[in-house]
């Protein structure tokens, strides 16, 4: 049986990955700062700690990261700092520390978002975040063919889901259920999507940008 780990399994779209790998016939593993072994990307120590030799997995999600709202006059040194450590440097932590037990054939699937190519007011931090965890993710497909070969890392951009929409106060109507967003994270880790950087149809950079 394959096995997945999903990061950030308690959150609105990596609870509904939890449940499209575990229906899809996957041994799921959830972990978030709040489970045991918890595990927190934003503190280096936490992330060696959790992946110990011997537990291997065929794919690693990670749907956790936190990036600050607000327009630029209104975020400081602090904000883009905090932003970057945790949706950017907390994923390429995930990496460094994912990619020496993951199997052979095996995915490491980030998270980013569509403010990395359609971007609001009020996002600059979060769109930098996203394209800064893009170009990573570009730059360390072309190495991983020729080091350690059969494994990826690939990056999906969700656009906002209907949950997060009506948690906001916004019309739901136009976008994605997490449920559907998940069946895109599925198709990355099986390898139906064929290049390193994942949208969800109908929210790509063609039909929004
Ligand atoms: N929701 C959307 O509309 C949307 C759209 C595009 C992109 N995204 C991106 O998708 C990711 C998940 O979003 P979401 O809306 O599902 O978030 P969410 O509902 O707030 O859930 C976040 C999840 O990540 C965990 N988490 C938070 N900080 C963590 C840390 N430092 N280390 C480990 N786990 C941590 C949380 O659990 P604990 O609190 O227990 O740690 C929780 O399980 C984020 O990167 C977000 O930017 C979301």
């Amino acid at each position: 049986m394959k096995k997945a780990l999903i990061i950030g399994s308690t959150g609105t779209i990596g609870s509904a990955v939890i449940k499209a790998f575990a229906d899809a016939g996957y041994e799921v593993t959830g972990a978030s700062r709040n489970t045991s072994p918890s595990i927190d990307i934003e503190d280096p120590v936490s992330i060696e700690k959790f992946f110990i030799p011997g537990k291997s997995y065929d794919t690693i999600i990670c749907a956790a990261g936190n990036a600050t709202f607000g327009d630029l006059e209104l975020l400081n040194e602090e904000s883009f700092r905090n932003s970057f450590n945790s949706k950017l440097t907390g994923q390429i932590r995930v990496v460094q520390s994912g990619l020496p037990v993951l199997n052979t054939n095996g995915v490491i699937l980030l998270t980013g978002g569509m403010f990395a190519f359609e971007p609001w007011p009020g996002t600059s931090a979060i769109a930098a975040a996203n394209c800064g965890l893009e170009g990573f993710v570009r730059a360390v497909t072309r190495e991983i063919k020729d080091l350690t070969d059969k494994k990826s890392v690939r990056i999906i951009h969700p656009p906002l889901v209907a949950e997060t929409a009506k948690m906001m106060n916004m019309d739901p109507a136009p976008w994605p259920f997490a449920a559907d967003v998940a069946g895109f994270y599925l198709k990355g880790a099986t390898g139906e999507a064929k290049n390193e950087v994942i949208y969800v149809d109908g929210y790509s950079p063609k039909v929004l940008g």
